[in-house]
């Protein structure tokens, strides 16, 4: 990869469902500045698992081509997303006495963190984050970093990431037969937030739903830090099913007419709106209300909005999310849909569109579908400027890489 210049370029990969996108960043003084981006359809994921590794080989090396290309860079390595169907997290806690005359020190903080991380997990899952809530000295709670200050006894409230390990090594070994080095492996979600939550949302508390076309993720993040994730294993693609199904179409037909012609909200649309239904084997195409297609996206995306708000219900969060619902992945572009998420959560609901602090390409990347991969890359820029020329060249034992990796997740 260039490293002429001051701040190392990164490649942010997001193997999703639908495609494959490759996102090359470095980090500028204000933010990120996006060099080049690939994107290639793919068939070798279903539901967020690989269920075809040559096609999913293949459809990174073409988005990867395509990123070096328009970025006029090589990438030899990439932070490659894991989501919805790998990942499981949960909130945990510890507490040490502190050493060294009752100074924090950086070793209290790895002991505290060891600690709150060691729970008994299964042994085919790995810890991907471990990402602070809070840390309280003494009696003093609500601190970011506790490091220098003075107290007996630290605490650390603490959400962990875990990640199913042979479905990791799949994605892996993916990105390895593509020709690439895995940098790190990061929580979609947790980098989709980089790209298109803002720190007040964080705060205040909010909830990030990825609307894919496979998958749905769900993240929710309270006083600046995640607490809550979880995921449907099916997304746009259903709905498409749903059409296909019921308007007696082909899949890939069903999947145009909904892009071009689709709503989620019956009411949205007027009663005398028509549109063309294609003709199957050669026969003429039909009009058909577009109230009918209305009715089939609305049902559906209504049942699968339900079963999220009782996910935020049984999260406890559901009083806590004052900045509402940010809708992200492709589907976030279905005509009606933050509306219909405005009337089922009864919240605001905005679209991801905004990506935060970047520069370069601003109009190429905006797409909500976009923002995983846009997240990898500043996610990925923000660490390696962090971590310094040799961890970022990969030197260095693995396990301390990751532990520094967690530091680096907390301050
Ligand atoms: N204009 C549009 N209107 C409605 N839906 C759209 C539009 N454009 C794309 N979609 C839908 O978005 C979905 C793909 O979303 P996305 O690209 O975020 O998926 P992915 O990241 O590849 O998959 P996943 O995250 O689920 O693994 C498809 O179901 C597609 O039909
Ligand atoms: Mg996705």
């Amino acid at each position: 990869m260039n490293q002429d210049q001051h701040t190392p370029v990164v490649a942010g990969l997001d193997i999703g469902s639908n495609k494959v996108v490759t996102v090359v960043a470095r980090k500028t003084g204000t933010g990120v500045e996006i060099l080049g981006m690939g994107t290639a359809p793919t068939d070798g994921m279903r539901r967020g698992v690989v269920v075809n590794v040559d096609a999913t080989v293949a459809s990174i090396r073409q988005s990867v081509g395509e990123a070096e290309k328009a970025a006029g860079v090589a990438i030899n390595s990439v932070y490659a997303g894991v989501s919805g169907p790998l990942v499981k997290s949960f909130n945990s806690h510890a507490a040490i006495s502190v050493k060294n005359e009752h100074e924090v020190t950086d070793a209290d903080v790895a002991r505290v963190l060891e600690r709150a991380k060691d729970v008994d997990l299964p042994h085919d899952r790995e810890t991907l984050h471990i990402l602070t809530q809070e840390f309280i000295v003494d009696d003093s709670g609500g601190i970011k970093d506790p490091r220098g200050m003075t107290g007996i006894r630290l605490d650390a409230r603490v959400h962990v990431v875990t990640a199913d390990m042979p479905s990791m090594k799949n994605l892996a070994r993916c990105v390895d037969k593509a020709g690439l080095d895995v940098t790190d492996l990061v929580l979609s979600s947790l980098a989709t937030s980089e790209a298109v939550l803002t720190p007040e949302e964080k705060e205040v508390g909010v909830v990030l739903l990825d609307f894919g076309g496979g998958t749905v993720e769900m993240a929710i993040f309270r006083d600046g830090s995640l607490c809550h994730t979880a995921f449907l294993p099916y997304g746009g693609a259903m709905v498409s099913s749903d059409l296909a199904s019921v308007l007696k179409l082909p899949f890939q037909d069903a999947e145009t007419l909904k892009t071009a012609s689709g709503c989620a909200m019956i009411q949205k649309v007027r009663r005398d709106e028509l549109v063309e239904l294609p003709g199957i084997g050669g026969r003429k195409p039909k009009p058909i209300r577009r109230q009918h297609i209305a009715e089939i996206i609305e049902a559906r995306s209504e049942e699968i909005f339900l079963r999220l708000k009782k996910e935020i219900m049984r999260s406890g969060l559901d009083d806590q999310i004052g900045a509402g619902i940010v809708l992200t992945g492709g589907c976030a572009l279905m005509e009606g849909l933050p509306e219909l998420g405005e009337r089922v959560f009864g919240v605001d609901v905005r679209l991801g569109l905004r990506s935060i602090g970047i520069e370069g390409m601003v109009e190429t990347v905006a797409g909500p579908a976009y923002a995983t991969a846009v997240g990898l890359a500043m996610y990925g820029a923000r660490m390696a400027e962090q971590a310094g020329p040799a961890e970022h060249d990969g030197e260095g034992d693995g396990m301390f890489r990751r532990f520094t990796r967690f530091l680096q997740d907390l301050f």
